[in-house]
């Protein structure tokens, strides 16, 4: 039998492993239903490979293990790392298939009224009529309500109460811990006294030609007092589309990890730890402050000498022309940048360029009760 579909793990084999999970997973419900399969075993010391369906050769299943087949239809029809899978299945001899334990779960949608559960059906049925032992009876997962995940708890209980290992030990609840770190930010950008708080409601009040005014209600950190007329530090954020743009513009992904090196100390910006693209563009650079003269003279190092983009900078450098087209404007770096596509500006250099993001002071107008306005 040919192979098709991604491997999930090698298919090297231990002799201490109790169990297989051979998942059929177009989307990767199956697939993750094999893992949490596998991570329950292993609370009750068990041992459970996890593989896909197409990596059964031509003997068919394992027969020194129980095997845990879960999978999914697609119009009726197997998932494409279960395909040959099934067409052997389809024509296995009867008998074949003698000292196989097996079980199913499927996973399918009633909106496929005609074919639900029409791979996992055929399947079970074809195992059987050729000689393998059904150790639990099919579990039917409905992919479209929130019991799939209950029904296979219960599919599961059953299968690894069939199977060897130490089914009698109590599973262990599953643990993580987390270290939370809310100073992280505040402290790299040097605003060490800000305490965080919660925001109750943000709502826009007036928008003008350069700032926006909103309202804030905002529940205090106990122990902060306040007056009316007192001010407020507030350590905002870049607005997402903005965010969007500078990775639009240097090729990034949101979620693509950055890690940045440099001088210790000598600018607010996280280094040496790894961070998302989009939070490190999000929190600790200002975006959308004006380009300066010397910033636009800068960009010249960045252009292609007689190019068009290196033509513009020269232009935007002269006084009186970056005073109207620039500095009236108000246009800020990240518009430039946009503007001279063919700059081969890197990344860490417009990090560099950026100033760090500035906290921004809002007043208290009332003082009579918390939450405070
Ligand atoms: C295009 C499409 C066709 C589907 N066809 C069927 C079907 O014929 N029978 C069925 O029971 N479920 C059907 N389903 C539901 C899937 O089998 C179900 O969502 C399953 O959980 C997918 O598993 P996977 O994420 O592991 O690929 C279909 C879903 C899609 C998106």
């Amino acid at each position: 039998m040919a192979s098709d579909g991604a491997k999930v793990e090698p298919s090297t084999q231990s002799p201490a492993e109790h169990a297989n999970a051979l998942a059929g997973s177009n989307a990767g419900t199956c697939k993750a239903l094999a893992y949490k399969l596998k991570a329950e075993a292993g609370r009750r010391g068990m041992n459970v490979h996890i593989d896909h369906l197409n990596s059964i050769g031509p003997g068919g299943l394992p027969r020194d293990r129980a095997v845990a087949i879960i999978t999914a239809s697609y119009e009726g029809q197997p998932t494409d790392d279960a395909s040959f899978f099934v067409e052997w299945v389809k024509n296995a001899s009867v008998g074949t298939q003698k000292g196989v334990k097996y079980g199913v779960f499927g996973c399918g949608h009633p909106d496929w009224a005609s074919t639900f559960h029409a791979v996992p059906k055929l399947i079970d049925e074809r195992l059987e009529e050729c000689g393998a032992e059904r150790i639990v009876e099919r579990g039917q997962g409905n992919a479209a309500a929130a019991e799939l995940f209950d029904q296979f708890d219960e599919w599961k209980a059953g299968f690894l109460r069939e199977t060897g290992g130490d089914a009698q030990r109590d599973a262990e609840e599953p643990h993580l811990q987390a270290e939370i770190d809310s100073e992280i930010r505040k402290n790299m950008l040097q605003q060490d006294s800000l305490k965080s708080c919660m925001v109750i409601s943000n709502e826009v009040v007036s928008k003008g030609a350069v700032d926006i005014k909103r309202k804030l209600v905002l529940k205090l950190p106990d122990g902060v007092e306040y007056r009316a007329g007192d001010y407020i530090g507030l350590l905002p954020a870049n607005p997402i589309p903005v965010v969007q743009r500078v990775l639009a513009r240097f090729k990034l992904h949101a979620d693509d990890v950055v890690t940045l090196r440099g001088t210790a100390g000598s600018w607010t910006l996280p280094l040496n730890m790894p961070i998302s693209a989009f939070d490190l563009l999000a929190g600790f650079v200002e975006l959308e402050s004006p380009v300066s003269l010397k910033q636009v003279e800068r960009l010249e190092r960045y252009a292609r000498k007689g190019s068009d983009d290196a033509a513009r900078i020269d232009r935007y450098c002269q006084p009186d022309v970056y005073k109207q087209e620039v500095a009236d404007n108000r246009v800020d770096l990240l518009s430039l940048v946009e503007e001279l596509t063919t700059l081969d500006m890197p990344f860490t250099d417009f990090l560099i360029a950026m100033p760090s993001i500035k906290m921004r002071q809002a007043s208290a107008h009332l003082s009579s009760s918390k939450p405070w306005h």
